[in-house]
């Protein structure tokens, strides 16, 4: 499974990066409005430090709107992706820049049955929002499960990238179920490299260590 960090702030972004863990980036206009930096610029850096697909979201909602945002986000480098929000026009517009060798990631999808139009339509990715239906007591990886099954049944190409990963059990459960990619927050990243028994062992052998004899 491909790992991408969910951030617009570089600073963690290279963090993630030094640890060898990243294969990609996602940003979204929250994320963005936290660091209190540009789009544009902020995408052109990501994509200086990452070497992989890196989603850049436009704000539009009207078809034309999107395809006009799409088009200038994908020329400010070869590795961007433009999200896009599934909603009725981002699939128009999904078809569309598809046809014109434009990547996609089709974001904020809640249901199996978006999730296969968004394919139809030609997205590379899909991102269904595990944490935000678990914050409404509805099984954010029962959704993974599903679109998974749908897209295998048709062998459809569209990648599934869990996205709202909240902790390191949502990304256990996308690599048992054999997603494509988990988006994880910085937090998340570092918890996944974390045992208690790691650090237990570790202060062992450091207080043995001690009583080696010189030589
Ligand atoms: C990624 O593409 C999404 O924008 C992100 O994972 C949303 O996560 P959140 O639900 O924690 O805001």
């Amino acid at each position: 499974m491909k790992i991408f960090i969910d951030s617009a702030d570089i600073g963690e972004i290279k963090e993630a990066a030094a640890m060898g863990a990243i294969d990609g980036v996602t940003t979204n206009p929250s994320l963005l409005a936290k660091t209190g930096r540009g789009l544009k610029d902020t995408i052109v850096e990501i994509c200086e430090v990452v070497d992989g697909p890196i989603s850049a979201e436009v704000i539009a909602t009207d078809t034309q709107g999107i395809l006009t945002e799409g088009r200038e986000l994908a020329a400010l480098h070869k590795n961007v992706v433009v999200k896009v929000p599934l909603i009725i026009d981002g699939l128009k517009a999904v078809r569309q820049l598809t046809t014109e060798g434009i990547k996609t990631n089709v974001t904020l999808c809640f249901s199996p049955s978006q999730a296969l139009l968004a394919a139809k339509a030609g997205a590379t990715m899909i991102s269904p929002f595990v944490g935000r239906l678990d914050d409404i007591s509805m099984p954010g990886m029962e959704l993974i499960e599903q679109i998974i099954d749908i897209y295998q049944n048709y062998d459809l190409s569209t990648e599934v990238l869990v996205a709202s990963v909240r902790h390191p059990i949502h990304f256990v459960e996308s690599a048992r179920m054999g997603a494509d990619i988990a988006t994880v927050p910085l937090k998340v990243i570092q918890q996944l490299a974390q045992h208690p028994l790691t650090d237990i062992g570790l202060a062992k052998f450091l207080e043995d260590a001690k009583k080696i004899p010189k030589g």
